[in-house]
C-alpha cells in the first residue's frame, strides 16, 4: 500500500516493477482519474490527453455506455474461458463481420495486439507452408518472440539471436526516403522493392508480409494513398499474404471508416489484426480474416481470457458508440483542423521538420535543421516535459525518438483541438 509522503511512486516502481518498463517524463506521472479527454494526476493536476493511453481510450475516459455495460456484465459473468460460448462473444464477432471488409467474416479474439499478430503469423505460416516473413523497416508489432522478430527498429529488437526469419522491406517514409527518391515521381518504388527483397533475402515464397497501416511507434509514418495497392500487386505473384496491423490505425482513427486499410487505402488485406482502441481501454485483441484462412488454424486452441464477456461487451459497445456519435467523421474533422494548425506553425518553426498523418493519427518530426534533418531527439524529450507543464499529454516515437505523436480519443472536440494547438504553439516557440 502507498504510504503518502514517504516513498515516491518512482521509487516504488523501481523496487517492484521490471526496469524494462520505461515511463515517460523525468518525474513519472501517476494518473488517478479521467473523464472524457481529461486525466488527473495524484497531485490534482489536470491534463488534456492527446495520446489516449497510446491511441487506446477510443471513447475517452469514463464513457457512460461502456462503464454501464462493463458494470452490469461484471456483476454476472466476467469469465467463462473458450470452452463455452457467450452471447457477448457471438454478438461481438457478428458485429465485426458487419464492419470488416467484405468476406472477412471470421474473428479470433485475443488479449493483446502482440498475441493477435502472433496468431496471424501462425495462420500465414500454416497456410503457405513457409516460415519466411516480410515486415517493414521501422515497424513495431509487439513484445512476444515472433513480434519482436518483426520489429524494424533496433531498439525494439531486444531478444538476442535465434529469432524467426524476417526480411525487411524499405518503409514508405517519404520524408527520409530509404531509396533517395521523391514522391510521386518515385512511383512507389519502395513497395515494388518487396519483389527484390523476396527474391534475394527469403526462400522465394514468404508466408506473409505484415505492415502497420500507419507506423505508430516508428513515428507516424503515413504511406502515400496508393502504397498498399502497389504493395499488394507486388506480393501477389509470390502468393505472399498481406497482414494489415491495425492495432493503432483501427476503429475509425484514420477518419474514413472503421479500418484504415480498406477505407483510407482501398485495399482488402488477407488478415487484419487489431487491439488497443478496440474496447476503448479494456484488454482485447483480434484477428479478422476469411474463412479459408481462419479454418486453416488447426485446433484445438484454448485462450483462457481471450473473448471474455467483459472485454467483448465493452468492444461491441465501443463500435456502437463510434457509429452512433459519428466519431469517424469527427476524427477526420479534428484531424484536418489539427494538421492545418500544425502546418501553419511549421512555416514559422523550422524545428518542425514534417507534419504528417491522417485523421487523429498525427506526427510532428522534430529536426535540428530542416536541411540536414538531424534528429532532434533531446528536443523532443524536452518538448514532452514542457507540454506536460502546460497540462497536455502527447506521445513520442520514431527510431530516434524525435517524433511527437498526437493520437487522442476520437471524442476530441473543437475546444480540445484549439487548446492543444495553443499550447503546442507556445511550447514550440521556446525552441
Ligand atoms: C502497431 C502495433 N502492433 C502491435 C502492438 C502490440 O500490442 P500490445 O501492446 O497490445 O501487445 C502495438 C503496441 O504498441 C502496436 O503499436
Amino acid at each position: 500500500m502507498k504510504v503518502l509522503g514517504k516513498t515516491s511512486n518512482a521509487e516504488r516502481a523501481k523496487k517492484h516493477l521490471f526496469a524494462s518498463q520505461a515511463t515517460y517524463y523525468a518525474k513519472p506521472l501517476t494518473l488517478v482519474d479521467g473523464q472524457g479527454t481529461r486525466v488527473r494526476d495524484d497531485e490534482g493536476n489536470e491534463y488534456l490527453d492527446a495520446f489516449a493511453g497510446i491511441a487506446t481510450t477510443t471513447l475517452g475516459y469514463g464513457d457512460n455506455e461502456v462503464a454501464e455495460a462493463v458494470a452490469e456484465q461484471a456483476k454476472k459473468l466476467t469469465h467463462v474461458s473458450t470452452l463455452y460460448l457467450t452471447d457477448e462473444l457471438l454478438d461481438y464477432v457478428e458485429k465485426i463481420a458487419d464492419v470488416a471488409p467484405e468476406g472477412m467474416t471470421k474473428t479470433f479474439v485475443t488479449n493483446s495486439g502482440s498475441e493477435a499478430n502472433e496468431t496471424a503469423a501462425v495462420i500465414a505460416r500454416t497456410y503457405k507452408k513457409s516460415a519466411d516473413f516480410l515486415a517493414l523497416e521501422h515497424a513495431y508489432h509487439g513484445r512476444t518472440l515472433y513480434t519482436v522478430a518483426l520489429a524494424g527498429q533496433s531498439q525494439w529488437r531486444n531478444f538476442g539471436p535465434d529469432m524467426p526469419h524476417v526480411a525487411f522491406v524499405p518503409n514508405p517514409y517519404c520524408y527520409r526516403c530509404p531509396l533517395n527518391l521523391t514522391y510521386p515521381s518515385c512511383e512507389i518504388a519502395c513497395a515494388k522493392a518487396a519483389q527484390r527483397v523476396i527474391e534475394t533475402a527469403t526462400n522465394g515464397a514468404p508466408a506473409a508480409m505484415i505492415a502497420e497501416t500507419i507506423a505508430g511507434v516508428g513515428g507516424i509514418i503515413a504511406p502515400p494513398l496508393e502504397y498498399f495497392k502497389v504493395l499488394q500487386e507486388t506480393l501477389e505473384p509470390f502468393g505472399t499474404l498481406l497482414i494489415a496491423d491495425e492495432v493503432q490505425a483501427g476503429w475509425g482513427r484514420l477518419g474514413d471508416g472503421m479500418f484504415g486499410i480498406n477505407s483510407t487505402y482501398g485495399v482488402v488485406p488477407d488478415i487484419i489484426t487489431s487491439a488497443k482502441g478496440a474496447a476503448s481501454g479494456l484488454p482485447l485483441g483480434l484477428v479478422i480474416t476469411r474463412p479459408e484462412l481462419a479454418d486453416i488454424f488447426k485446433g484445438p486452441h484454448i485462450n483462457t481470457f481471450g473473448g471474455n464477456p467483459l472485454s467483448t461487451r465493452a468492444a461491441r459497445v465501443t463500435i456502437e458508440v463510434i457509429e452512433k456519435k459519428d466519431l469517424i467523421a469527427n476524427a477526420k474533422r479534428q484531424g484536418q483542423n489539427m494538421l492545418a494548425g500544425l502546418r501553419d506553425l511549421q512555416k514559422r518553426y523550422p524545428i518542425m521538420g514534417e507534419v504528417r498523418g491522417r485523421g487523429l493519427m498525427i506526427g510532428v518530426e522534430l529536426v535540428k535543421d530542416s536541411k540536414t534533418k538531424a534528429y532532434a531527439t533531446e528536443e523532443a524529450g524536452r518538448f514532452l516535459e514542457l507540454m506536460r507543464e502546460k497540462g497536455i499529454l502527447v506521445g513520442r516515437g520514431g527510431r530516434f525518438g524525435n517524433v511527437i505523436r498526437i493520437q487522442p480519443a476520437l471524442v476530441f472536440d473543437d475546444h480540445d483541438t484549439a487548446e492543444f494547438l495553443k499550447a503546442f504553439s507556445e511550447v514550440i516557440a521556446t525552441f
